[in-house]
């Protein structure tokens, strides 16, 4: 016969196709993921395969040099233009001519996988709601009157195989001399989120358009507003940047913010184009630093807990500060980028706000949900969020419950004395010689410890600034095992500690951390208000814990991930030292670096998960912590370090 035995792989998918049939057409009919923007037509070197010429015994084929057409003039072209790969073919010009073995490499699949950095965390299939689309379109023809937006659509709908489409005004604006400029194509960039009926135009070009689109997943947090400028073609993170939440003016946390909207007429909407402003310089810093002009920004997904997403909507959020804490939505949200006065991107961006799990468990918990899967643990696990306010997950595969805490912003370097953001020259490694009370310690931008030969030359240009949250957690920790804080967590002086770090501040004492006086630094200590503040966050946190391991009815847990923008850095033995965490194995404690970002760049990339995150939501289960009496109790008894009641055998 003239057909001809085609294998894709990775897929294995394989079919049989009469000779000449075009690589990409195959792909198609089989259900290849094989890329294209153009549509087939040689421009847009999205296709690109190998070719598995005389190797694929395995297959049971014998693939001849000749099984494609020979290079085209197209490929020939494109490849003197812009250079392809030894041994690669543009799929769409290669044609079938005998039995072959095709190779699709991972960056010519649509649904290509964004491989993460570290082992614990899954990857994200590309599956984006806004696709670039070439187009060709019908001429306008006398005898046959249709607009040259029908037109436009047919081609999208015969071309692409797209549903209905949309178009505002500013871009039937445009569509009439793009594509007159364009010889009768075009690229669109269409937009379907996963609760639209209708495709939606974007934005417009003449022609094949080489620009790339781009998206932002923000986690909009109390304290901080991280952002990651993505690619929506191949999921690159292009830069990752944040910002202080200007928000800090009203109030450090939360309920502080909710109160000012209670005692200020107005106070809402105050805080919330403080929160706008903020975002709109964001989004200029991330562009400027990924070198891309801000409208090529199309979509831009939030998390952030449920006083932010009030607040950032423009919403009062007076009721989330009493009993019963009812949000005005806890559905996801899709909007303008225009209705969030958020201008800086195209005009016509997309916003999608992941949904919240209750009134104080924000889309930041459903974000560290959809990024670390609870739901489908095997072991009980323990996830836990640290910022200004906590999140907590607990659950397996059966039952998922979740509740926030108000740690305040003690862990993230805050009402520290000598606290700061973690930035070049803030401490954040501490280490203290339980013999001579000596401590040693690494600033952020220097892998040397202060004992170091060449420590002082290292740390020259940065200085020895401040402590930050990990290295604040370390630092007491340290203590409490040397002695020099007792369970109760009060500083002994120097007499009881046999140390002159432990200087008198009155009828208190501070431990010096480092004394840079002598040339013009600061002095950091620990003083016993860290302390305090360190016991009340690290309190709320355990508590917080213990509640929803008595509403699982379990007494330990298997697994503890800690996340947060920092949670990457807290060290798990000192975190257990503290009473941060429940007992468990050392291994078992994983970092999961920033999962409420992670699983708002999950949402940015891939529209499924917006579904999947929207009904999983429903399965979790949420646990009040403002109203539950045992909540006080577990919080009195966790003040201690590590604990009052709770024993820790994994530390001894
Ligand atoms: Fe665009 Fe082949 S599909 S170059």
């Amino acid at each position: 016969t003239q057909d001809a035995l085609v294998i894709f792989t990775p897929s294995g998918k394989r079919g049989r196709f009469a000779h000449g049939t075009p690589v990409l057409t195959a792909a198609r009919q089989l259900g290849v993921d094989l890329d294209s923007v153009c549509g087939g037509r040689g421009i847009c070197s999205k296709c690109q395969i190998t070719p598995g010429y005389g190797e694929f015994s395995k297959h049971g084929v014998t693939v001849e040099a000749d099984a494609l057409t020979e290079w085209n003039s197209v490929e020939e072209r494109y490849k003197s233009k812009r250079g392809m790969i030894d041994g690669r073919r543009l799929g769409c010009q290669a044609k079938v001519m005998g039995d072959v073995v095709i190779d699709v490499p991972p960056e010519s699949q649509v649904h290509k996988q964004v491989i993460r950095k570290s082992a614990s965390q899954r990857d994200i299939v590309m599956d984006p709601a806004t696709r670039a689309l070439y187009v060709e379109v019908a001429e306008p023809d006398m005898h046959e009157p249709t607009g040259d937006f029908e037109r436009l659509v047919t081609a999208l709908q015969q071309q692409w195989g797209v549903g209905e489409v949309a178009a505002e005004l500013p871009i039937l604006r445009r569509l009439q001399p793009a594509l007159r400029k364009g010889n009768w194509s075009v690229t669109v960039a269409l937009h379907k989120g996963n609760h639209d009926a209708r495709h939606r135009i974007l934005d417009i070009w003449p022609g094949f358009h080489e620009g790339k689109l781009y998206g932002l997943a923000i986690d909009l947090g109390s304290t901080t507003i991280a952002a990651h400028l993505c690619d929506l073609h191949d999921g690159s993170v292009l830069a990752s940047s944040g910002v202080m939440n200007p928000q800090i003016r009203f109030g450090e946390d939360l309920m502080s913010r909710v109160s000012y909207a209670m005692m200020n007429p107005g106070g809402d909407v105050e805080m919330t184009a403080a929160v706008r402003t903020a975002l709109n310089g964001l989004v200029q810093a991330i562009a400027t630093e990924a070198k891309i002009v801000p409208t090529s920004i199309y979509e831009i997904t939030f998390v952030c807990n449920p006083v932010m997403h009030h607040l950032l909507l423009g919403i009062d959020p007076v009721e989330l500060g009493q009993a019963p804490f009812a949000l005005a939505t806890s559905g996801s949200l899709v909007l303008d980028a225009a209705d969030l006065d958020i201008k800086a991107v195209n005009p016509a961006a997309r916003v999608y706000i992941l949904p919240c799990i209750a009134g104080h468990v924000g889309a930041d918990c459903a974000a560290v949900a959809l990024s670390e899967e609870p739901n489908k643990s095997k072991e009980m696990v323990l996830i836990v969020d640290v910022g200004t306010n906590a999140e907590l997950l607990l659950g397996n595969e059966t039952r998922v419950l979740a509740c926030s805490s108000p740690t305040g912003p003690a862990f993230e370097g805050a009402q520290i004395s000598s606290g700061q953001r973690a930035a070049p020259g803030a401490i954040e490694r501490v280490e203290i010689d339980p013999q001579t009370k000596e401590p040693r310690f690494r600033v952020i931008g220097s892998d040397l410890w202060s004992n170091d030969p060449g420590f002082a030359a290292a740390t020259d240009k940065t200085g020895i600034t401040g402590i930050c949250g990990s290295g604040i957690i370390e630092a007491v920790a340290e203590m409490r095992m040397a002695g020099l804080v007792d369970q109760g967590g009060l500083i002994g002086g120097p007499d009881q500690t046999g140390t002159a770090r432990c200087i008198s501040e009155g009828r208190t004492h501070s431990y010096v951390l480092h004394d840079g006086t002598a040339t013009g630094g600061p002095l950091i200590t620990v003083t016993q208000g860290d302390i305090r503040a360190i016991q009340l966050a690290k309190a709320a946190l355990y508590a917080g814990a213990r509640l929803l391991m008595d509403e699982m009815g379990v007494e330990t847990v298997e697994k503890v991930v800690l996340a947060g923008a920092f949670g990457a850095h807290i060290s798990p033995k000192h975190a257990m030292v503290l009473g941060m965490i429940p007992d468990v194995t050392l291994d078992k404690v994983i970092s999961a670096g920033n999962a409420a970002g992670t699983g708002a760049r999950i949402a940015l990339c891939n529209v499924a998960a917006r579904n999947y995150i929207e009904d999983t939501v429903h399965h979790i289960h949420k646990v009040e912590t403002a109203i539950e009496p045992r909540f006080q109790e577990h919080f009195v008894n966790a003040s201690a370090i590590p604990n009052a009641v709770d024993t820790f055998p994994e530390l001894s």
